[in-house]
């Protein structure tokens, strides 16, 4: 399938970034300490139904030989970076770095995003994090423009956090999204020597998802199979929207959580 987006898959791709933003902001809301992980994935699966729209994420395999995906929702905490698990008996703490990452399938597409939120709040190290992490998402959103390249995305996204003293996660990237969790082209958040040249163009859907660390970039995945950690036990942050590629920049799909 193109991976060029008709206007009418673009205008059923914003209603249904409409529902996800708007779960999200709930969930995100619901992120406060004593809150278990399970209960929050229930929201989005109540959420959803109510919506008509459907949890992308349950069921989903990333591999054909993976364990599906058995959430609606990813919940990543502090050294946990993506795909973490709802679980029943854990609870959040104060003081937690919370990943909520959530894609839907509405009228036949799909949306992916995520937000961090420090659940009652953080230190200033963490703040600063989550803040950040979140200003790389917009700096590589500055970049998006017909005619521009995936990789002035991940060069953006370098430059502005690698002087921090961030680690960038290289083991995973964005990706294309509309007719499937996952599509092409990979979008790298770091600068790559190697990168094939791909325009972007009118018509594109991004997700863009830019995963920071407070340490090294090097990650590593549970036992469980699917949660992935910083291996030097390092808090983690996200950020994820998505975006239609226009002529003169981009429009969002996924309506900002937090704004
Ligand atoms: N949201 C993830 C991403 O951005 C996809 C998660 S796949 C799942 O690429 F199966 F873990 F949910
Ligand atoms: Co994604």
């Amino acid at each position: 399938m193109s991976l060029i987006k008709t206007p009418d898959e673009i205008a059923k791709l914003h209603e249904g970034g409409v529902i996800l933003s708007r779960v999200l902001r709930e969930i995100r809301e619901a992120c406060v300490p004593g809150a278990s992980t399970k209960a929050l994935d229930q929201i989005a699966r109540d959420r959803f139904k109510e919506a008509g729209a459907e949890p992308s994420f349950l069921g989903y395999r990333i591999a054909d030989e993976g364990i599906p995906y058995p959430g609606a929702v990813c919940i990543s905490i502090n050294e946990e970076v993506v795909h973490g698990l709802p679980i029943p008996d854990r609870i959040i703490e104060k003081g937690d770095v919370v990943g909520l990452d959530i894609g839907c399938w509405y009228k036949g597409l799909c949306t992916d995003m995520a937000t961090t939120v420090i659940a009652g709040g953080g230190t200033e190290e963490t703040e600063a994090l989550v803040r950040d992490t979140r200003a790389c998402l917009v700096t590589g959103l500055s970049q998006i423009k017909a005619g521009k390249f995936i990789h002035d995305i991940g060069n953006a996204i370098e430059d502005y956090i690698k002087p921090k003293g961030y680690g960038i996660v290289r083991d995973l990237v964005g990706h294309g999204v509309g007719h499937k969790v996952h599509e092409e082209p990979q979008v790298p958040n770091y600068r790559e020597r190697n990168a094939p040249r791909i325009k972007l163009q009118e018509g594109m859907v991004l997700a863009i998802e830019p995963m920071i660390t407070l340490g090294g970039w090097r990650v590593y995945m549970k036992d469980d199979q699917w949660t992935i950690a910083t291996q030097d036990g390092s808090i983690a942050a996200h950020f994820e929207v998505t975006v239609v590629v226009t002529k003169t920049g981009y429009d969002l799909i996924t309506p900002w959580p937090d704004a």
